[in-house]
């Protein structure tokens, strides 16, 4: 009983210096991962092989395809909702609304006005359907922003407050409001380009 009390205060000792230690080495860590890079070489990677694999050849029908593959899975994301999609699901789909699928919009409409340009004979509908297309680009961006912003918004809210919230009124508008947008997209956008690839065959058509 001596021994004991001494070495019970050792050991606590101890245990206590070695939680500090282990305390300050978690600190020191904490502050070496969240200190600031000047560039992300992930993600810099990850560019380098992007820009590798657009620099390969593709077709209009095939970018439509990529679209469409986006458009199922905006659907999958509306279908499952309340559950808020993956991070790294989202992120992806958050840089082509933003950037990728204006940026093939944008080359779609350099392609309708070359080739009416170089097509005398088209005929004028085909002039105003172009019109329209550049219209309808235009109206689907401003949608597709603020469908990145609400999948953005609807994320963040899920990762404070979880899918159910004290304000469960507030989470099922939430959810019901992104479904709502996405289904309005996604609906839009494939008629869009379906009735888009009929102008484009059309055009095609007039010029043989
Ligand atoms: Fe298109």
């Amino acid at each position: 009983m001596i021994w004991i009390k001494p070495l019970r205060r050792r050991c606590e000792t101890l245990s206590t210096v070695r939680n500090k230690h282990l305390s300050v080495q978690v600190s020191e860590s904490q502050c070496v991962m969240d200190r600031k890079l000047p560039f992300s070489p992930l993600k810099q990677a990850m560019s380098a092989q992007l820009g590798i694999e657009a620099r390969g050849e593709t077709t209009a029908r095939a970018e439509h395809m990529l679209i469409i593959a986006v458009c199922d899975r905006l659907e999958a994301i509306a279908d499952a909702l309340p559950a808020a999609p993956s991070n790294e699901s989202l992120s992806e789909l958050l840089a082509l609304l933003r950037f990728g699928i204006p940026a093939h919009c944008r080359h779609e409409e350099q392609e309708l006005t070359s080739a009416l340009a170089g097509n005398a004979d088209a005929p004028r509908w085909l002039h105003h359907a172009a019109a329209l297309i550049k219209a309808e680009h235009m109206d689907n961006e401003n949608i597709m922003l603020e469908l990145a912003e609400a999948l953005e918004d609807y994320r963040n809210r899920v990762d404070r407050h979880g899918t159910t919230s004290t304000d469960v009124t507030a989470d099922q508008k939430g959810a019901n409001a992104l479904g709502y947008l996405i289904r309005h997209f996604f609906t839009q956008m494939r008629r869009h380009m379906a009735w888009e690839e009929k102008v484009i065959a059309e055009l095609r058509g007039s010029s043989d």
